[in-house]
């Protein structure tokens, strides 16, 4: 059980909360590892995706997830559907409501837009990305794929590459890895870097080797190019040879160091090939981690109070 109705980031989840839902996404991928794609945890719930921004890995993932658990799961083009007519998303929230839906899974190109519906239904909310504000369940996946590796985040050094200003993947894993006790060290091109990141806690270095240099994990982060008005730096190639990750600059990372990634990869441009292919990438246990970790979010926000 949650303390919260709805998971619309990490900054707002307690550290018990966020340990209760890797503790269950531990038990979902040993299922998932054993095949087991029946259960019944949501039966008779409803569970619809809301998506207002493209994604495949974040939706499939999702919607799988609550299949597997037996929920009856409906996702809303937003290109074909009312809103298109100018809908707002309140009056879409109620239209949920009404058709009893139990669970809203949002992503919205406007951070806040999911607290807004959150606010304003009776349905549980998820957060699936806004805008560049949270991206919970991709750090929590994120977090899985650690504590599958090193056992506990606590004491874990995290360092992060690549577009920090636009990602929301990098302040929610920002807020829970340091909520379990990690730390973390950022590295962009200073257009490319919020300040407020040292406030919330993070290293900031002058360097990818600084960045690098010890850590556990480096998790690389695509180049939001939608969401750059103006070029942040001058060409893709300039970028992949001065901010990218190469099989020579993850020496600087400790032995058995893992290589992240949210997906999509600009292949060649955050990582070479040879990293995203090579023994150290994560990236593809990490898809795996995502479907048990969406299948404990749902579980866990559904279920009744005895
Ligand atoms: C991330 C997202 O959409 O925020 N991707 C994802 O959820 N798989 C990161 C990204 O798009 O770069």
């Amino acid at each position: 059980m949650l303390k919260h109705k709805d998971i619309l980031g990490l900054y707002d989840l307690e550290r018990e909360e966020i340990e209760e839902i890797l503790s269950l996404a531990h038990r979902m991928k040993d299922r998932l590892r054993a095949g087991d794609k029946h259960g019944t945890e949501l039966e008779g719930k409803s569970v619809t995706t809301l998506f207002y921004e493209n994604s495949t890995r974040t939706r499939t993932s999702f919607e799988y997830a609550a299949k597997f658990l037996g929920a009856h799961t409906v996702s809303v083009s937003v290109a074909t559907s009312s809103v298109r007519k100018g809908e707002t998303l309140v009056d879409t929230g109620k239209t949920l409501d009404a058709l009893r839906c139990d669970v809203i899974v949002i992503r919205h190109p406007v951070g806040g837009a999911p607290a807004l519906l959150a606010k304003t239904v009776g349905a549980h909310v998820i957060n699936a990305g806004d805008g560049m504000n949270e991206h919970p369940s991709q750090a929590l996946l994120d977090m899985l794929t650690m504590e599958e590796k090193f056992g506990s985040i606590g004491g874990l050094k995290v360092a992060i590459l690549g577009d920090i200003l636009h990602s929301r993947v990098a302040r929610s894993n920002l807020y829970g890895l340091k909520k379990l006790g990690a730390s973390v060290s950022v590295y962009a091109p200073r257009t490319l870097l919020p300040p407020a990141f040292s406030e919330l806690g993070a290293t900031v270095c002058s360097s990818r080797e600084e960045a690098l240099d010890g850590a556990d994990v480096v998790m690389g982060l695509r180049i939001q190019l939608e969401r750059q008005k103006a070029g942040n730096f001058p060409s893709l190639g300039e970028y992949a040879k001065y901010y990218g990750l190469d099989e020579a600059l993850l020496k600087y990372a400790k032995k058995g160091a893992i290589v992240t990634h949210p997906g999509p990869v600009n292949r060649g441009v955050e990582l070479t090939s040879g990293v995203i292919d090579g023994p150290q990438s994560a990236i593809e246990e990490q898809v795996t981690s995502g479907l048990a970790v969406r299948m404990a979010m749902l579980t866990l926000l559904t279920e009744e109070t005895l």
